[in-house]
């Protein structure tokens, strides 16, 4: 039997890539590669990119150049582009860096196999009618405790400043009967937590087993109903898609953890309606109001783009005082990037000092008030999936209920237990605790 060929797989930008490479991988597993860590030993280089701020979709070209010494040294090595950089750029990636192979969009992932056969330079950035997912072999490997299932991709909400759109295209929901298959699989397979993905996840509304479409909410509830997972999560919602039937599936669907990444970028209604938001500052926050009542303890983050052109102080005060007003457990926040294609690429920018001022500011409020949360958690009892040993001997490592990260000293834990926990201390970004008995 000839050597298996090896692949190196690097992966950039948000959940869902992280979902695709894997299954990229399975289906160029398929094909005789197996992974690799060392791009020095590939056969194969895929870079699975990001397009959201400009300096992660540069980080392509720092990398394709840094591999043009193993391409020159070794030209039968094939590297391929994909992601939402390779759907944005398509063939300019090719005249930019000609020692690329192949370029594919996040649509015909399925097509990859054939285009890593094929001889010469190729592009696939389609979107191609079929579902890509139901042309991908089926995960195979035996995995960790905790899992990702797309089950929504796109956006139709064009957000001025959003390239997401353009990249993963029109809003498309996969059918009930398949996620609950694939759910039920990962579970056989070992998986205790499904995180459910979608550039839109709570806009889902796949087709039911009967015909008709079902909401997040209905998924949520059948997922609940599956022996052995244990914990489901979603990410990213929109707040206008958060309707009445989801926010009461978090009082009602027990394995439904309380935690909501709930993006609100700024707290300025004139800045939201530059953005194409289509909320205010307002019923944001009586949107949080309703979900708090269905969930008292649950654990709200956000993400914020700081710099939108003409954001004055006023507008980035509005920003500080929503976050003073929710009381975030984390948040992402971002310097405006501005993306080609975009609308709001075509206005003046904000000078790049204020914009940094700015961004200090609300991350100095945003880790005050994460810290704020890790220590209200001290002396509490809450559940913990450990997903792998800690540093120091005896000691395991996963994470709580609400997504913190926690450390506890159990000698006797293994990966995959779901345990429960008094939290004793907080530190910078994680909680120490110690088990139960029970
Ligand atoms: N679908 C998700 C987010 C996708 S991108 C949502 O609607 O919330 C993740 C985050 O990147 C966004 O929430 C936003 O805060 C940030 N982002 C997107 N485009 C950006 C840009 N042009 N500049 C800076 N940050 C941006
Ligand atoms: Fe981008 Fe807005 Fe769509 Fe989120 S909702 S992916 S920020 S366009
Ligand atoms: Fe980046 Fe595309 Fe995800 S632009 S954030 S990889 S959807």
């Amino acid at each position: 039997m000839s050597e298996a060929k090896k692949l190196f797989l690097k992966t950039y930008g948000c959940q869902m890539n992280v979902y695709d490479s894997e299954r990229m991988a399975e289906a160029m597993g398929a094909e005789g590669y197996v992974l690799t860590e060392v791009a020095e030993e590939a056969d194969m280089v895929l870079l699975n990119t990001c397009h959201i701020r400009e300096k992660a979709s540069e980080k392509l070209y720092s990398d394709l150049g840094r591999l043009k010494p193993l391409k020159l040294a070794k030209p039968d090595l094939k590297i391929g582009v994909a992601g939402c950089v390779a759907q944005a750029e398509g063939a300019e990636i090719l005249r930019r860096m000609p020692l690329v192979d192949l370029v594919v969009g996040p649509q015909a992932y399925h097509r990859l196999p054939e285009m890593a056969r094929s001889p010469g330079q190729v592009v696939d950035t389609e979107f191609p009618p079929e579902d890509k997912f139901d042309h991908l072999p089926a995960r195979k490997t035996n995995r960790g405790p905790t899992a990702f299932l797309t089950v929504q991709e796109g956006c139709d909400k064009f957000c001025t400043f959003c390239v997401v759109p353009y990249t993963r295209g029109s809003e498309v929901s996969r059918p009930v009967a398949r996620l609950l298959a694939e759910a039920q699989d990962l579970v056989a397979r070992g998986v205790r937590e499904i995180t459910l993905l979608g550039q839109n996840v709570n806009a889902f509304h796949g087709e039911g087993p009967e015909g008709g479409a079902w909401t997040l909410g209905r998924l949520i509830r059948a997922l609940d109903e599956i022996p052995g997972l244990e914990r489901i999560r979603y990410t990213t919602s929109h707040p206008n898609d958060m309707d009445d039937d989801l926010i009461a599936a978090h009082g009602d669907a027990a394995s439904l953890m309380p935690y909501l990444h709930l993006p609100v970028q700024s707290g300025s209604d004139r800045i939201l309606r530059a953005m194409n938001r289509r909320h205010t500052a307002n019923s944001y926050l009586r949107l949080v109001d309703r979900i708090r009542a269905a969930r008292p303890d649950i654990l709200l983050t956000s993400d914020f783009i700081v710099g939108f052109p003409g954001e004055t102080d006023a507008d980035f005060e509005a920003t500080l005082d929503l976050v003073r007003a929710v009381g975030y457990g984390a948040a992402f926040s971002f310097k405006y990037s501005a993306r080609p294609g975009t609308p709001a690429a075509e206005k003046p920018p904000v000078p790049a000092e204020v914009a940094d001022a700015r961004l200090q500011a609300l991350q100095a409020l945003i880790t005050a008030q994460q810290h704020a949360a890790q220590k209200a958690m001290v002396g509490r009892r809450v559940g913990v999936l450990y997903e792998k040993p800690g540093r120091l001997p005896g000691q395991m490592v996963g994470k709580s209920d609400h997504l913190m990260a926690v450390h506890v000293d159990d000698p006797q834990g293994q990966v995959g237990d779901l345990v429960q926990v008094e939290v004793i201390a907080s530190s910078t970004n994680s909680l120490a605790a110690r088990r139960l008995p029970g």
